[in-house]
């Protein structure tokens, strides 16, 4: 090859390569978000509803479930961009991987919470918390926002899904929602938010850390289950539509006992 046309195969494999990585980032897609709030909205004690609603100032949770996707996207909330997810690479223990110094999914959280308890925190700052809030809740729960740091949390983990090769992160934020059922985000939660008292407080026992080691573990399953390069179908669909409906549940019912205990 001569030099010139050496340069030029470098730059177009360079460009396909960035091209197949198009980074799914940002958390279950939007169906997700919607039913994390909208199960969690279900749950909330009067006092909480009434504080969410001034917050709010009128519009509801689930209209602002998603917005976070997009405002991490513009220059006022860049840097937030590291906060949707927690990154932990193949064979560490959730309590050894090394902390994103920008911030990740589980300080996210917390820290909304602290703001949200402060008293001394403005009308417009507990705002922006809560808005935040109701989104990372629902990304702490979907299991490639605990993937490992080396494939972009799935997002360079390609499979073939149903005859097209995805990333593995997309299909999580997603297509297993979508295969699984075409409902919308209140029929989701109809058919998904149906608890006895007893497991509504087993689900909400525990910490934010431990929350997300239990979705670290179904991360790993995840990993394990699907193989680069193996062929996901239907039967994917019918192993891995319970374990998406049981986080979104967890989600839901973890967001508004949160809320529950700020308010
Ligand atoms: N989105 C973008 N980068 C990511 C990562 N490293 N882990 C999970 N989600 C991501
Ligand atoms: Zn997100
Ligand atoms: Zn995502």
């Amino acid at each position: 090859m001569t030099r010139i046309s050496c340069i030029f195969a470098k730059f177009f494999a360079l460009s396909a390569l960035i091209f197949c990585v198009n980074v799914d980032a940002l958390g279950w897609g939007q169906k997700g978000h919607d039913v994390t709030c909208e199960i969690a909205s279900r749950h909330l004690n009067a006092k909480a509803r009434k504080a969410v609603k001034k917050l709010l100032e009128g519009k509801s949770m689930i209209y602002w479930s998603n917005w976070m996707d997009n405002a991490s996207h513009t220059p006022e909330y860049a840097y937030t961009k590291t906060w949707h997810y927690k990154n932990i690479d193949e064979g560490i223990e959730y309590a050894e991987a090394p902390l994103e110094p920008k911030g990740d999914v589980v300080t996210a959280i917390e820290q909304q919470i602290e703001v949200l308890k402060d008293r001394k925190s403005s009308f417009q700052s507990k705002r922006l918390a809560l808005k935040m809030l109701v989104h990372f809740m629902g990304d702490l729960h979907q299991p490639m926002h605990m993937g490992h740091k080396t494939d972009l949390g799935g997002n360079k983990w390609i499979v073939n899904y149903f005859g097209k090769d995805k990333n593995l992160h997309g299909i999580w934020d997603t297509d297993v929602l979508e295969s699984g059922h075409k409902w919308s985000y209140t029929e989701w939660a109809d058919q998904v938010n149906r608890t006895t008292r007893k497991e509504r407080k087993h689900i909400c026992e525990g910490t934010i850390h431990q929350w997300a080691e239990e979705t670290y573990q179904i991360t790993t399953q995840v990993y394990e289950g699907a193989p680069q390069g193996s062929k996901l179908s239907y039967d994917y669909v019918a192993q891995w539509t319970p374990v998406a409906e049981q986080q979104l549940l967890r989600g839901g019912l973890r967001l508004a006992y949160i809320l529950n205990s700020i308010f």
